[in-house]
């Protein structure tokens, strides 16, 4: 299969490319587009072997649903069975936007869409060309990030392409992405609403406006926790990573920079290719072979833009061995600490 690059401006996507992309869609095809926060790959979610077709793209594993991103509150009450007062408060507030909400399903749904739960999870996107594509299809439209299932999520087309190319039909191409990490899980089926991932909407403004929020023990990720019997699939499975061994180093600066150098000369004698995942304040402490800063400590925004860009620079330059610098986990930190935990698959260094 060739796959069609649809080069679009992300404030005035021109009505043409964005036909082309829904008639693939409608005729039950993948289409690859931006949202704010990484790219997804989109199909009809009404229609099954379209959704089963996004699976088999992304190499992903069935029991793991992808996202239903909607451009109206009105298309929830068709996939959801009720919409409660809470959900609709949080619609209000941050839709458009990254945050997804778990409700129960309608039996409208195909199976595979759900990978059989009888939840499901639904958000607004806040980017002009997602809503202009979900608008144009008429449809609500399945989106997991658009990367091989395992690998650093996408937020330019070139990792889409990467990923992807020759498995997909089309990929909108608006330039990067704005936010970086996905959008945050919020499962409001249970009596109390609980986070089960992390992401652009803060754990602090969801409590500023529901009161009470759980965090999942998995929304730290922290450490492995026992999978077996987990309520959002995904987080059982092998995530984030970069073809290289990550290790992060969490603690207080100076002694983490103490640590980090110590592992790279360690990691250096035994011949391994050592890269740094730093902060523009850290970078000249460094010595490596590769040292890829994310940003500034004080510019959570700007590490999130940047953080899985750079585990994919990092696989380009072929690096053996990520040392990654552990971040506070306030507001977006959560998030992004939450990525790298699982990217090094909770290979933590506490000093
Ligand atoms: O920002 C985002 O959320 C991006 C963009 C493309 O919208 N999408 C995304 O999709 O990250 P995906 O499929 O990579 O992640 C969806 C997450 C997975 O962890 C999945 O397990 C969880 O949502 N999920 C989906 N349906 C669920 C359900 N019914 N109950 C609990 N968790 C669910
Ligand atoms: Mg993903």
């Amino acid at each position: 299969m060739k796959t069609l690059v649809l080069k679009v401006d992300p404030r005035r996507p021109s009505k043409e490319k964005i036909c082309t992309a829904a008639n693939l869609i409608k005729r039950g095809g993948l289409v690859a587009f931006p949202t704010e926060t990484v790219y997804g790959l989109g199909a009809d979610s009404l229609n099954a072997e379209a959704v089963s077709a996004i699976f088999k793209a992304k190499k992903r594993p069935l029991d793991n649903p992808p996202i239903v991103h909607v451009a109206d509150v009105k298309t929830v009450r068709k996939l959801a069975v009720e919409v409660p007062a809470r959900a609709r408060r949080l619609m209000k507030r941050f839709w458009p936007g990254p945050l997804t909400l778990i409700l129960k399903r309608s039996k409208n749904v195909p199976e595979v869409t759900v990978a059989g739960l009888d939840t499901i999870a639904i958000r607004m996107p806040r980017h002009d060309v997602a809503l202009a594509l979900i608008r144009r299809s008429e449809c609500p439209i399945s989106a997991p990030s658009a990367n091989l299932s395992g690998k650093p999520s996408p937020t330019t087309a070139k990792h889409v392409l990467e990923d992807l190319d020759g498995r997909i039909d089309a990929v909108l191409d608006a330039g990067p992405t704005k936010i970086g990490v996905e959008s945050t899980v919020l499962d409001l089926t249970a009596d109390l609403p609980e986070i089960l991932r992390p992401g652009g909407v803060s754990f602090e403004s969801l409590k500023q406006i529901l009161g009470e929020v759980r965090l999942s023990p998995f929304a730290n990720a922290e450490k492995a926790v026992c999978v077996e019997k987990v309520r959002s699939p995904g987080i059982k499975h092998k995530h984030y990573a970069p073809d290289a061994d990550v290790l992060i180093v969490e603690g207080e600066l100076a002694s983490k920079i103490r640590k980090i150098n110590e592992l790279v000369s360690l990691y250096r004698r035994r011949g391994k290719k050592v890269g740094v995942l730093c902060t523009d304040e850290t970078k000249e402490y460094y010595e490596a072979d590769l040292i890829k800063p994310l940003g500034s400590r004080k510019n959570l925004t700007a590490i999130a833009h940047n953080l899985f860009r750079l585990l994919r620079e990092f696989d380009a330059d072929k690096a053996d061995v990520i040392i990654a610098e552990g971040l506070p986990t306030e507001g977006l930190g959560l998030a992004i600490m939450n990525r790298l935990r699982k990217a090094a698959s909770f290979n933590i260094v506490r000093v």
